[in-house]
């Protein structure tokens, strides 16, 4: 009787949302939010409202984003793959998470997006809607009407008196998707993963080329593993990852071009551009490298891409990703201090480390004589002798 539909204001959507209209003859409630993709949303209000909308959720949730979200999956150096900051997966479980609140409050029994059938999103928007609200009925429109085609959505648009951006005629050459981690790109023009795309698809960065021949040197100041301050100066979350990401623009920093594994099976090329994102993966392993235990780094390494995967398959509210979450949080108790960079034509590197919880003794790792540390060098014929002990055996037992 009542959907609350993920509303981008955009030409998909508002289909999507006229025909929920005509097909289930119930009322919409729409819901955009805001995550930093750099679109006034303003229209899209207007919009909801000329299609008949009557509750029209617009919400700002940048700072949300970053702070529950982005950061907690930074604290473990995610990467999908050994590339992907995993810009689109780790917003759709936030996007998710709201409509569910907002069914709840305006008593809808029914969501609503506008992910493909083909796609991952489906499966992360579905899975946590589940994960949130067991009884909950799900609507794809991708997966259930006929308008396959771009001409037949457009007649559709057309016949409904649905307004369509004249740069919407024309079939746009790739998907997008964007918010204040990353900016992603794929599909159609980008579908031959051996030509090399274009320059116009990038939009958060300059190229190498392009970027200053001056470095630019930055702080970032870090608590319990979350980035609180650039150049000593506190801010918050959003605004941190807003001027990372101008500093990585202007640098042509976190450009990214991979062929990677969806889970529904194949194999997709991807193009992402993560500038502030990529700045701060440097950043925090660099912090971690002076306060984090070895045995913890280690470890965190390890469960690392089963923690990426698991965000990447959709299962951001699942028992298992919690617990790894809360092994991932107790690790970053002492992981604070600051980090110097040098960021330069695509390059994040670098150049300073300093940390009250510091592990990293000079005294210990000096070559020179030391009057504080206790270290025996005599100690170290017994320590590799132990260890070489099945390697000899090895070789003399079996050759
Ligand atoms: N392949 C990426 C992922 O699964 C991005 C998907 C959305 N991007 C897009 N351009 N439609 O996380
Ligand atoms: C989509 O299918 O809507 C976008 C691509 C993806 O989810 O992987």
């Amino acid at each position: 009787k009542k959907v609350v539909l993920a509303y981008s204001g955009g030409l998909d959507t508002s289909i999507i949302l006229r025909w929920l209209q005509d097909t289930y003859r119930c009322e919409v409630v729409t819901f955009t939010a805001d995550l930093g993709q750099g679109e006034d949303l303003e229209p899209a209000r207007k919009k909801a409202e000329m299609l008949g909308v009557k509750e029209i959720f617009v919400e700002d949730l940048r700072e949300e984003f970053v702070r529950d979200f982005v950061f907690p999956m930074f604290r473990a150096n995610t990467l999908y793959e050994g590339t992907y900051l995993l810009g689109t997966s780790i917003a759709r479980p936030l996007i998710a998470q709201r409509q569910i609140e907002i069914a709840e409050m305006t008593g809808a029994d029914a969501v609503c997006h506008g992910a493909t059938g083909k796609g991952n999103d489906q499966v992360r928007f579905e899975l946590s809607y589940y994960a949130l609200k067991p009884d909950i009925k799900i609507i794809a429109p991708w997966r259930e009407w006929n308008l396959s085609s771009r001409t037949a959505l457009l007649e559709y648009a057309e016949k409904n008196q649905i307004p369509i951006a004249k740069d919407k005629r024309g079939e746009a050459p790739f998907s997008v998707d964007a918010n204040l981690l990353h900016a992603s790109s794929e599909g159609k023009v980008l579908e031959d993963p051996w030509a090399e795309p274009e320059d116009y698809i990038w939009s958060r960065t300059l190229s190498p080329e392009e970027a200053s021949d001056i470095p630019a040197y930055v702080e970032i100041g870090f608590e319990k593993g979350d980035a609180v301050s650039i150049d000593g100066e506190k801010l918050s979350p959003a605004t941190i990852l807003t001027r990372l990401n101008q500093l990585g623009h202007d640098h042509g920093i976190g450009r990214l071009d991979m062929v990677e594994n969806r889970f529904v099976g194949m194999k997709n090329r991807g193009l992402y551009e993560t500038p502030g994102g990529t700045i701060l993966h440097v950043a925090h392993r660099a912090i971690e490298s002076v306060t984090l235990d070895r045995g913890m780094t280690h470890l965190k390494d390890e469960l690392m891409p089963r923690y990426a995967t698991l965000i990447y398959n959709g299962f951001w509210f699942s028992p298992e990703r919690q617990m790894l979450q809360a092994a991932i949080d107790y690790s970053q108790q002492d992981v604070t201090g600051r980090v110097r960079l040098k960021l330069y034509k695509g390059n994040t590197i670098v150049v300073g480390r300093d940390s009250e919880k510091s592990l990293y003794s000079a005294d210990w790792v000096t070559f020179e004589e030391s009057a504080v540390a206790d270290y025996d060098h005599k100690d170290a014929a017994g320590f590799i002798k132990l260890n070489a002990l099945r390697l000899r055996l090895k070789k003399m037992l079996q050759g």
